[in-house]
């Protein structure tokens, strides 16, 4: 079987786990943050965690990227910044500006969210640097800057979001508030919104099944976790805004 055979059974391999993923995740929040609870063995803290589980889509993203053969070409170069970019923000700087409350993530999740980052990045770095086939003029074309633009969208969203919950807490403070402004008139769950916008944009950008399975595999655990968000806000805050939906505005 070729490398390249394998890259597309990967891709494939990717669409099968997020289906899995996403029926597993309806059923059981993943047990960290407020769902944080005992019975899922040895943990790490929050921040060790996510520097650690991100670390691969920065790091083995990058190493696999150079070894492709367009690597220094300047459609996959631009393409590899753009992934850079989220990452390295991602990795080495929301960790730190997640607010320490004590809480820990299970050495379980910490594992499987490499395997995710792992194969997210192989198949992703392996597409734009060496199978995909990206020319100079796809930097003009139409799904280059739809996707792009998309992604810009995206990533304003999620940051905004996330500031606003992180802006909820004052230092040692480990109680949830409400959001308020920005996307959350609309929605709990603006962030995942953000990022699910981000990662279809990627797919539009790259125009590629590699793209598109990993903005599946992204909504397939955002999803189910924001119903849950939804339904946590709901159970806890008697104001809480009734028009508000848990992450698509007005639909879901
Ligand atoms: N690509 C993917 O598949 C993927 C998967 C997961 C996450 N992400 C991204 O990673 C980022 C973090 O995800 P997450 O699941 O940790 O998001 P989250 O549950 O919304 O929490 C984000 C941070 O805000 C705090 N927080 C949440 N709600 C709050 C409230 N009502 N009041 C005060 N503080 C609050 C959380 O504290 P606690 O920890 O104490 O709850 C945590 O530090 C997001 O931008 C998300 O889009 C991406």
């Amino acid at each position: 079987m070729t490398e390249a055979q394998i890259h597309g059974w990967l891709v494939l391999l990717s669409f099968a786990l997020s289906a899995q993923s996403f029926i597993l995740l309806m059923v059981v929040n993943a047990p960290y943050g407020r769902f944080e609870r005992p019975g899922w063995g040895p943990a790490i803290s929050t921040r060790s965690a996510w520097i650690i589980f991100e670390s691969p889509a920065v790091v083995v993203f990058a190493a696999i990227y150079f070894a492709g053969d367009h690597a220094f070409a300047t459609t996959p170069l631009v393409l590899f910044g753009i992934w850079q970019f989220h990452y390295i923000i991602r990795t080495f700087i929301f960790p730190f500006r997640i607010r320490e409350t004590g809480k820990r993530i299970p050495v379980l999740i910490v594992f499987l969210a490499i395997l995710f980052n792992l194969l997210n990045a192989y198949v992703n770095a392996r597409w734009i640097s060496q199978f995909g086939s990206y020319p100079v003029t796809w930097l003009t074309s139409i799904p280059f800057i739809a996707g792009s633009l998309c992604m810009a969208a995206g990533w304003v969203i999620n940051q905004h979001a996330d500031l606003v919950l992180f802006r909820l807490r004052k230092p040692g403070d480990a109680t949830y508030g409400l959001p308020r402004g920005g996307m959350y008139r609309w929605i709990s769950c603006p962030n995942y919104f953000g990022e699910m916008l981000m990662w279809c944009g990627w797919a539009i950008a790259t125009w590629s099944l590699a793209g598109l399975s990993f903005a599946v595999m992204s909504a397939s655990n955002l999803l189910p976790r924001a119903i849950a968000i939804h339904d946590w806000y709901q159970d806890r805050f008697d104001d809480y805004p009734a028009a508000r939906k848990a992450v698509i505005p007005y639909l879901v």
